[in-house]
């Protein structure tokens, strides 16, 4: 991990003390946690009848959407997060057990293919280099044996933005374009936006994909 960590600036940042900035600025309160349960179920009100029975957050962090997903849905969940120290909270919590929880990076997922029947980006994609997107892509279409979901910033054209007053760390587009035009066998199940003035969420747009 420490390797793979080394390679981007974008993992270095994730990794290292930026990282755990974001740990402390995002706890694990009802005012962030409510949000987040309305935006999974409306989510996975479009899979009515044909629910995930097991699902992997890339970048879970300390599992804000998997503490709110256990609230609407008794998936057996997965972790995958490369900082050590939002890991370890999220396991110590009991929020999925470390037999679950990997310590990894979404370019090289410690899965089986097929291993989960759903698996999903909630602001992850946007903190990954361009270049570095395919690799992750590929290796969440390899573990998903069904379902894709993602939840990102949307940008009609590809576009840098600074974060946190830094730049190389936050890159927007058209993520549901890619998943598409990057995997043929993805069948478009919903999409839609959550909006910030509403919802207690940032402006994202999502979607969930099938495979067919
Ligand atoms: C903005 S936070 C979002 C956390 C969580 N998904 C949520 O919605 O609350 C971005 C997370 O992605 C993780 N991350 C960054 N680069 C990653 C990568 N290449 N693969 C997997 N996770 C990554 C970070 O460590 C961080 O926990």
């Amino acid at each position: 991990m420490t390797d793979l960590a080394a390679k981007t600036k974008q993992l270095s940042a994730w990794t290292g003390a930026f990282g755990d900035a974001y740990i402390d600025r995002n706890p694990p309160e009802p005012a962030l946690l409510q949000p987040r349960v309305k935006m999974w179920s409306r989510m996975l009100d479009s899979l009515v009848g044909r629910p995930p029975q097991s699902i992997l957050e890339v970048g879970a962090n300390i599992g804000l959407n998997l503490r709110a997903l256990r609230q609407v849905s008794p998936a057996t969940l997965y972790a995958v997060e490369p900082n050590g120290k939002a890991l370890g909270r999220l396991v110590e919590d009991g929020v999925v057990p470390q037999e679950r929880a990997f310590q990894a990076m979404g370019g090289a997922l410690p899965l089986a293919d097929g291993a989960v029947e759903m698996a999903f980006t909630s602001g992850v994609l946007i903190h990954i280099a361009p270049d570095d997107l395919p690799a992750t892509m590929r290796e969440m279409h390899r573990v998903s044996s069904r379902y894709i979901a993602c939840v990102e910033y949307f940008s009609d054209q590809p576009r840098e933005i600074r974060y946190r007053g830094e730049e190389g760390l936050l890159f927007t587009r058209d993520f549901g374009g890619l998943w598409m035009d990057s995997f043929p066998d993805l069948q478009l199940v919903d999409y839609g936006f959550f909006w910030r003035r509403v919802t207690g969420l940032d402006n994202l747009t999502w979607w969930v994909f099938e495979k067919r």
